[in-house]
């Protein structure tokens, strides 16, 4: 593959310009006008995605379950994101996860460097996204690593710092995977498929997982700079564990940004290609940094993706060509967070 082999540009931590106490940022994370996040203009306080609480899955009363499925439905036909409660995490794997990985960055730039990550896998210690040269960057830097399928997975590329990061990040891992399985399950019978339907279009248990830490440094000038730039996520289902008490994330809803505000140990779902793959932004705070982690449920990556053969019909008919997911995250890869939408122009010549 040609192109891939380096960044472009030399890397610059975000971290290291946020702590060098300059008051101005550098020119290359100055948005244009029109993707600024407008600070006076936020959203209503008094709305918030829809808030679901998943024990009525398994608390054994059928009128509780029919009940929760539909609040499934309707949060992902009305929003595509929502957040849940009683997921079967416990509280302080959720709370420790975040703040292993809170540790991580603040351990010395020589530790997070021996993992800095290349274009070619985008795994480790990383401060972009996309390879265009001379394009505007987002302000946060991350780490990227994967856990299924198995053959992926390498220790050997998680950070070994903080010393109990690999287990932790492990025990999080399989736990949110069973969560993805979950869902996945309440959406066959969302959409009157099969219950697992697509679990198994998905490759069964050789799903694909992969977990981006993402750290937005304190920015002296919030109001010019994006943490990161307006995307919709490509792979199947995210699931989203933000900060305890720095929020950040936006949610387009028509022609407003809403701030979405976390509940406590709460994980937010972002249901992706199957319904509505809802654009979302993160803005960033001059007073405080902030962590979260985006684990990425996605199918396997050689699969060639396509509709429910039983959802196409004259009135619904299939929108993209048939690709494998390998293919369409190359998009993101190579263009950036919005690379997504130019598979769109691939339309003509499916
Ligand atoms: C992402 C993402 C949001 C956040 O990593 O894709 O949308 O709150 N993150 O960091
Ligand atoms: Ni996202």
């Amino acid at each position: 593959m040609i192109g891939l082999c380096d960044w472009p540009e030399p890397v610059v931590r975000v971290q290291s310009l946020s702590e060098s106490g300059k008051r101005t940022i550098p020119d290359r994370y100055i948005k244009p006008p029109s993707d600024r996040p407008s600070l006076i203009n936020s959203s209503p306080p008094d709305i918030n995605i829809p808030l679901i609480d998943l024990s009525g899955l398994t608390n054994g009363d059928l009128a509780v379950r029919e009940s929760t499925l539909k609040e499934i439905s309707d949060a992902c036909r009305e929003w595509g994101f929502f957040q849940v409660i009683n997921h079967g995490l416990k509280p302080e794997l959720v709370d420790g996860a975040r703040e292993i990985w809170r540790e991580f960055f603040h351990e010395s730039m020589e530790v997070k460097q021996r993992y800095a990550n290349s274009p070619k896998t985008y795994e480790g210690y990383g401060s972009r996204l996309g390879l265009q040269k001379g394009s505007i960057l987002d302000w946060c830097d991350y780490y990227f690593l994967h856990y299924l399928p198995s053959s992926l997975k390498d220790h050997n590329k998680w950070p070994d710092k903080p010393s109990s990061l690999r287990e932790v990040v492990e025990e999080y891992s399989k736990e949110i995977v069973k969560l993805g399985n979950v869902l996945l399950e309440v959406f066959s019978i969302n959409l009157g498929l099969k219950h697992d339907y697509l679990q198994n279009v998905f490759g069964g248990g050789d799903v694909g997982a992969c977990l981006r830490v993402n750290f937005y440094p304190k920015c002296p000038q919030p109001d010019l700079a994006l943490g990161l730039s307006s995307h919709s996520d490509p792979g199947g289902l995210t699931f989203l564990l933000p900060d305890e008490d720095v929020s950040g994330l936006q949610i387009r809803r028509g022609e407003e940004w809403i701030t979405v505000k976390p509940v406590r140990h709460g994980i937010i779902v972002i249901s992706n290609a199957i319904y509505k793959s809802v654009e979302h932004r993160v803005i960033v705070n001059p007073n405080k940094e902030r962590v979260s982690l985006a684990y990425f449920y996605n199918p396997k990556a050689d699969l060639l993706i396509h509709p429910a053969p039983e959802l196409i019909t004259p009135e619904t008919p299939s929108r993209y060509p048939s690709m494998t997911f390998d293919d369409y995250r190359l998009f993101i890869r190579t263009k950036g967070p919005q690379g997504k939408s130019q598979v769109e122009s691939l339309k003509s010549q499916s």
